[in-house]
């Protein structure tokens, strides 16, 4: 196959054998094992001077995709914090591939730009943010926290005479960022990128959980009251799905001159439903905004969203011309000078998607069903004499342990290691541990719009039974001479 181009005939059989394949996936998702139980066993090997085509490379793909991907996109994957593809978004990306648009501008792609800007409307509805806040796809939560903090450091350098964008930084003082022990690894990865130092985030925290301690943030802008200071508030702490008080934040920041940046990388969804949008009261008083896609909108990956309160900012934060590029009427924006990436895929078709196929209701129905599979999985930890429940649960996510009577307090987190590898290698639920308040723990999180009862009820079900085999194991080990 010595040529793309003598392979063209085979491209509506190509895509066929895809399909079948991801029909006989999707067919026994909701029951087969996340892991299989394989890996990707692919050997290596040179790059091959002579192709063998798309018919004959597509067969290999599939034959080792059967073992090497996890059911990631199914109902009892609840590690990380992941989606699946709603019917609609998988469908419409598809396609995206299929049309392969340039979210670049109206120019590339009318019909993906007009879907980005519908579709980020859309999402200022859902999440209650004001509709006058500039906004753009990202590839997900990090590079929305990237986006958000660029803005952020355009205006703190603005603040002080200076254009970031174009004179740089030297010259200017460190930037004073203040968080709670909620920030997210991404966020700091994000500070770090932007040049700012991840070592510079001070977290203000009054427990060994992380929560805010709202007098010494008080304390630490009235400490910095000469410069501008950017505050980082979270939305959705991943161990156990908790929040700072954003109105809170807000006022104080308000009191003094700092932007406030808030991650709410699947925690904002919590504005879908009465039950909980209190939670986030507060954050469309914020300046920038961070939600992900792929997280609780279950749109495949790779998708987020990053809001800004003053569209200058951020377009000042990602500025770019040339004169081949052209130049667009202020109503339509160029989203590929909205974030860091100008050519971009065109996500806004899963997104639009799935918004028109479920609208507002259809997500605050999925929502408030994990609210209530979240609230179930607590009762049975709580009734389970062997498990330990160490958080509330406000939204999605159940923080616990494995703490059978008769193994000693130094010996649990090993006990609860072990049982975590084994609920990886057992595959009928998946999530991983996490370290909670200096206790190794789990720390399920639901998000996928496939997952029911059936789904969580195995999470309890299978630690218990796992747990049971770790101690039987531990006790072996310890019996051997
Ligand atoms: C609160 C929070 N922020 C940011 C991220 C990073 O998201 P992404 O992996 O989409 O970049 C996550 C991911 O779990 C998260 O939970």
């Amino acid at each position: 196959m010595p040529d793309p181009l003598s392979d063209q005939g085979h491209v509506v059989e190509a895509l066929r054998l895809a399909a079948a394949e991801a029909e006989s996936y999707l067919a026994t998702i909701d029951t087969a094992p996340v892991r299989p139980g394989g890996d990707a066993e692919l050997p290596d090997a040179p790059l091959p001077r002579e192709g063998v085509g798309s018919l004959e490379a597509l067969n290999e793909l599939i034959a080792v995709s059967r073992d090497g991907a996890t059911r990631s996109s199914g109902p009892r994957f609840f590690h990380f914090v992941m989606g699946g593809g709603t019917p609609a978004a998988l469908a419409a990306d598809w396609l995206s591939s299929a049309l392969d648009q340039n979210a670049y501008n109206w120019v590339s792609s009318p019909l993906a730009a007009r879907l980005e800007q519908i579709s980020l409307n859309w999402l200022k509805e859902l999440f209650g943010l004001p509709a006058a806040w500039s906004a753009v796809l990202t590839t997900g939560a990090t590079m929305a926290n990237f986006v958000g903090l660029a803005a952020a450091r355009r205006w703190w350098g603005l603040e002080q005479g200076v254009d970031v964008e174009s004179a740089g930084m030297s010259g200017l003082p460190p930037m004073t960022i203040l968080s709670s022990g909620y920030v997210h690894v991404s966020a700091l990865k994000a500070v770090a990128m932007l040049g700012l130092g991840r070592g510079r985030v001070r977290t203000l925290s009054r427990d060994a959980a992380g929560r805010v301690d709202l007098d010494a943030m008080a304390a630490a802008l009235r400490e910095h009251d000469s410069e501008p200071v950017v505050i980082i508030a979270n939305a959705g702490e991943v161990n156990t799905g908790d929040f700072d008080p954003l109105a809170d934040i807000v006022a104080l920041a308000r009191k003094h001159r700092a932007w406030v940046h808030v991650d709410g990388a699947f925690g904002l969804f919590a504005a879908v439903s009465p039950q909980t949008r209190h939670l986030v009261e507060g954050v469309q008083l914020a300046d920038s905004v961070t939600v992900d896609g792929h997280k609780w909108l279950n749109v495949p990956y790779d998708t987020g969203f990053a809001f800004v309160r003053e569209p200058e900012y951020q377009a000042g934060a990602f500025d770019a011309s040339a004169a081949y590029l052209g130049s667009e009427a202020a109503a339509r924006p160029v989203f590929g000078n909205l974030g860091p990436e100008m050519s971009r895929r065109a996500r806004s078709l899963a997104v639009w998607a799935t918004l028109r196929a479920y609208g507002s209701d259809g997500y605050r129905s999925m929502v408030e069903r994990h609210l209530r599979l979240a609230q179930r999985v607590a009762a049975q930890v709580d009734d389970a004499p062997d498990l330990e429940r160490l958080a509330d649960v406000p939204l999605n996510v159940i923080c616990f342990r494995y703490r059978p009577h008769g193994v000693p307090e130094d010996q649990l987190d090993d006990l609860n290691r072990r049982v975590g590898e084994l609920v990886l290698e057992d595959g009928r639920v998946y999530f991983g541990t996490t370290v909670y308040r200096g206790n190794v723990c789990f720390r399920p999180a639901i998000v996928n719009w496939r997952t029911r009862e059936q789904d969580v009820d195995l999470i309890v079900a299978t630690v218990r039974e796992l747990g049971v085999r770790a101690v039987a194991q531990a006790v072996r080990a310890s019996a051997r001479p």
